[in-house]
């Protein structure tokens, strides 16, 4: 199956799921990294493994459906079976998801349905949660709302900063985003009327 990554910063979940990928049992291949920041780390870790970047920077459209239209004239050329958004910043149309609905994944640092939006770490430590995590979902035209498909947790220690629990969520997310592509390269995990459907092993 095709992957294609989407990146807005450093790409460290990019490159775990590159390393995964590249595993001869692998059920994926990343076959490009596509980014809307020009000065996106993970553009040239991307580079150096030989994966095939591009980058949409925003301002350089009229309009969001202008950029929109843009990343998805790419896609039509690429032709990916699975779309992973890591570290994107930047929401998709309702338009541009039902063009590729069920297959755009996405990581969410937090363990969802908790925490959907921004500063996740330091509202989980501000409620007084014992623990943290990620979480990987199909995404829907709610934010930080689509079926999950996979998640992790790990504590929150006395005296964490948000800084200190993201380090630790991080380590762990790029453990299950590979995990979460694999189930659905695989087919071991789909998206069916809007609910993630698992199919026992073959
Ligand atoms: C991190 O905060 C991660 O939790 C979230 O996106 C941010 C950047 O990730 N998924 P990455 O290093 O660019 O993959």
């Amino acid at each position: 199956k095709k992957a294609v990554v989407f990146i807005s910063g450093g790409g460290s979940n990019m490159l775990s799921l590159a390393t995964a990928a590249a595993e001869p049992d692998f059920p994926a291949e990343i076959i490009a990294v596509i980014s809307d920041k020009a000065e996106a780390g993970g553009l040239a870790k991307a580079a150096a493994l030989g994966i095939r970047t591009s980058t949409f920077v925003r301002q350089d459209f009229s309009s969001k459906e202008a950029h929109e239209a843009a990343i998805l004239a790419e896609l039509d050329r690429l032709q990916p079976d699975v779309i992973c958004l890591a570290g994107y910043m930047r929401m998709l149309s309702a338009a541009f998801i039902h063009r590729h609905e069920g297959k755009i994944l996405n990581i969410h640092p937090s363990l969802l349905p908790l925490f959907p939006g921004l500063h996740t770490h330091q509202r989980a430590i501000d409620a007084g949660m014992k623990i943290a995590g990620c979480t990987v979902h199909f995404v829907t035209e709610a934010m930080d709302d689509g079926p999950i498909i996979a998640q992790a947790a790990v504590p929150i220690l006395a005296g964490d900063t948000p800084e200190t629990l993201a380090s630790r969520v991080l380590t762990v997310e790029h453990q299950i985003y590979p995990l979460a592509l694999r189930l659905v390269a695989e087919g071991t995990v789909e998206m069916k009327n809007g609910c993630a459907v698992s199919h026992a092993p073959s």
